[in-house]
């Protein structure tokens, strides 16, 4: 049997006139990128990546018997037709594997806890809840073991967004397949087993130093990986970083840890200034923090690193135990790079609810 096969529903119709269910999912930062893909939604490396909690998208999903299926989306109350084209895709990608929903009008109504235009991608939490949500009918409708749900979940977010197959467990995810990483799968992120304490409370302070949207969407940047000139070696790199990455992790060596996480955030942007059509994303300012950061630790020995997302914001993430001192760092000392001194202070947390 093909894996994909294992996916599909056996309910066809819907035996329930009416199912109301609320879901929280969080957003993740990798710490090991995606970048390249393959059909369906098959990522080019394996990828590991923090899931965290306060960015957040909280979403009510009312599903109700009707002729044909129906969409509508609300943000926080607010009707947002322009929403709805991208969960009608991802609602047709999933049919086969959920063809009891061709029966049920869907209402979504959804909220972020980051502002919407902070730079902060809601892609991830925002399919990661809905995924939820329509397992929980399934579930609901006889369909589905509860044992089986997380999967399936986090196999149906990556249909929507391939990060969001991370943001459904926590604190520490792996989705692609690796040697080293145990019962890792294409199809759905695991939970990676036996990180290091140290690595379950990281911390992760995102400065926000260009709101707005992005300049390049994730679909192109994975889009432009298909005919880059460097794309074998990235996607090489990519997997020898998850070898390290693992070993790393697991003993809690974090000189190593750094080394990979801020290797991976600059081979990211090195893939998009050398793509063709090619981006800086980057801002004057996200370089002035990075190298503050290599400043500081270098004179206080603090294990503090950054990574970047495909855009101009840093995330900067340390253990737990020096919560207090990077506090004041970035108050007296990054804050002036961010967009209105916006910053968000995060942490790994368990994923979605
Ligand atoms: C740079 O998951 O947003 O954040 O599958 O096309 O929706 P699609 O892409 P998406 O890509 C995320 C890219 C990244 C790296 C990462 O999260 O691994």
């Amino acid at each position: 049997m093909d894996h994909n096969e294992a996916f599909i529903s056996a309910v066809h119709s819907a035996t329930l006139e009416r199912f109301e269910t609320t879901h929280k999912a969080p957003s993740n930062i990798a710490l090991v990128k995606y970048w390249g893909k393959y059909d369906s939604q098959i990522p080019a490396n394996a990828s590991i990546s923090f899931t965290l909690s306060e960015a957040h998208t909280t979403s009510r999903i009312l599903f109700e018997k009707a002729a044909k299926s129906e969409v509508h989306v609300f943000y926080e109350g607010e009707s947002k037709p322009e929403f709805e084209p991208k969960i009608v895709q991802f609602l047709e990608r999933i049919r086969l594997y959920c063809p009891f929903l061709s029966t049920y009008k869907i209402t979504i109504d959804t909220a972020n806890t980051f502002p919407h235009s902070s730079g902060i991608a809601s892609s991830a939490s925002g399919m990661a809840a809905l995924a939820m949500g329509i397992v929980a009918l399934e579930q609901k409708l006889g369909g589905i073991a509860k044992e089986a749900m997380l999967q399936k979940a986090s196999f149906l977010g990556r249909l929507g967004s391939g990060s969001a197959a991370r943001s459904i467990e926590g604190p520490v995810v792996s989705w692609g397949e690796h040697a080293e990483l145990e019962n890792s799968s294409d199809l759905y992120a695991t939970k990676f087993e036996r990180p290091h304490e140290l690595f379950k409370t990281y911390q992760d302070s995102i400065l926000i130093v260009h709101k707005g949207t992005k300049k390049v969407s994730s679909t192109l940047g994975h889009d432009l990986m298909k005919n880059h000139p460097f794309k074998e070696a990235r996607f090489e790199q990519a997997q020898s970083h998850i070898s390290s990455l693992v070993a790393a992790m697991k003993k809690g060596n974090l000189e190593a840890f750094i080394k990979i996480v801020e290797s991976e955030a600059l081979s990211l942007h090195a893939m998009m200034m050398t793509s063709n059509p090619y981006f800086v994303l980057m801002e004057p300012q996200t370089l002035e923090v990075i190298q503050k950061v290599w400043d500081y630790r270098a004179q206080t020995k603090t294990p503090l690193c950054f990574t970047l997302d495909a855009g101009a914001n840093v995330h900067l993430l340390y253990p737990e135990a020096h919560k207090k001192e990077v506090h004041s760092f970035i108050e007296n000392q990054l804050k002036q790079h961010c967009e209105d001194g916006f910053y968000i202070h995060d942490r790994c947390g368990e994923g979605a609810v």
